[in-house]
């Protein structure tokens, strides 16, 4: 009997001490399984019962029921005092402003491109595209750019084969619209470029936007008065512009577009070579050789045409001086705009 009193009390000691040190309720449903589940160690002891004497079981069994009882209160009470902590003290604080997900933005040259389109959509332009692998004869020879022209040399051309280049402006979507049917025209052509040039004004592929608007009675003025409102929407109402004279082989004439130095103010710097004027597009009248192309006949309609480079436009309106910063996909530069 004094042995199983003795065990009684060391079982109840161990007991109370593992309950009131569990951390947690896993924790203490593992205490409570081990001192009181059914193979735990108080019924195991309580079955020693029966090996004492009859006339000591009695208490014996007493005994052990008040220990039973006061390790289940024991156990309670933990549960209680663990469970009303969890709720003072969660383990998620829902006060924490959330964390921001990173938000992506369209590259600067696609909202560059997407502004400049918008001012044509709204002057009653379509958009059209055409093929990045272009016929030598749509990218030159429709054009009226002769055999011998620089351009069709391989130090300035990607080419696939003979007569299959890498398209080396957007001016061939020009006649392949108007292949497709007659006047009127009104259209803008975006996409990308390519040729074999690369530094820190040139890369080897790049992006233009060509226009071209062909119907009866088409003059320079229409020209003029759609370059300049294009000009002021794109860098602002009171940038003065100027049209140069200039040649192109499937204008004439023909004229580029300068804008005065979005840096010096046109008193001459770096940036425009001392001049104060910006070149930003090449324009002029479609000469009447590429209608012969395409059968409009040139006595009955005309037509402007102009093309421009879109990371120019970017490069003069945010004041980013090398294009290639455009293609390294660096989030520092790509994340100003
Ligand atoms: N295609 C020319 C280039 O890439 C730009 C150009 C000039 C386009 C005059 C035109 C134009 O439509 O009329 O340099």
């Amino acid at each position: 009997m004094g042995d199983f009193r003795e065990e009684l009390e060391r079982t109840r000691k161990e007991a109370l001490e593992a309950i009131e040190s569990a951390e947690d309720l896993v924790h203490l449903e593992e205490v409570r399984v081990r001192f009181l589940g059914r193979k735990g160690r108080l019924p195991l002891l309580l079955r020693t019962i029966r090996d004492l004497d009859p006339t000591e079981r009695p208490s014996a069994g007493q005994l052990g029921n008040a220990i039973r009882e006061e390790l289940e209160a024991a156990l309670g009470k933990r549960k209680l005092e663990l469970e009303k902590g969890r709720l003072e003290r969660p383990s998620v604080d829902v006060t924490l402003p959330g964390r921001p997900l990173p938000r992506g933005s369209l590259h600067v040259v696609t909202q560059t491109l997407e502004d400049i389109l918008s001012i044509f959509v709204s002057m009653g332009y379509t958009v059209v595209s055409g093929p990045e692998v272009e016929l030598d004869y749509y990218n030159f020879e429709a054009l009226n750019i002769p055999k011998d022209h620089p351009a069709r040399d391989m130090q300035d051309t990607f080419y696939i084969s003979d007569q299959v280049v890498l398209r080396t402006h957007t001016s061939p979507v020009q006649v392949r619209t108007m292949e497709k049917g007659p006047p009127p025209v009104q259209i803008v052509c975006p996409g990308k470029v390519y040729r074999h040039d690369s530094d820190p004004t040139h890369s080897p592929m790049f992006h233009q936007v060509e226009g071209l608007v062909v119907d009866k009675g088409i003059t320079f003025a229409d020209l003029k008065g759609t370059l300049t409102v294009f000009v002021e929407r794109i860098f602002g109402p009171s940038t003065p512009l100027r049209f140069r004279p200039s040649f192109f082989p499937f204008t004439e004439p023909s004229a580029e577009v300068d804008i005065q130095c979005v840096l010096c103010r046109g008193s001459g710097c770096a940036l425009c070579g001392q001049s104060g004027w910006l070149e930003i597009l090449g324009s002029g009248m479609v000469d009447p050789a590429v209608f012969g192309f395409v059968d409009y006949d040139p006595e009955v309609y005309s037509g402007f045409a102009f093309g421009l480079g879109v990371e120019r436009i970017a490069m003069l309106r945010h004041g980013i001086e090398d294009i290639r910063l455009f293609y390294e996909n660096d989030l520092r530069f790509l994340m100003q705009f």
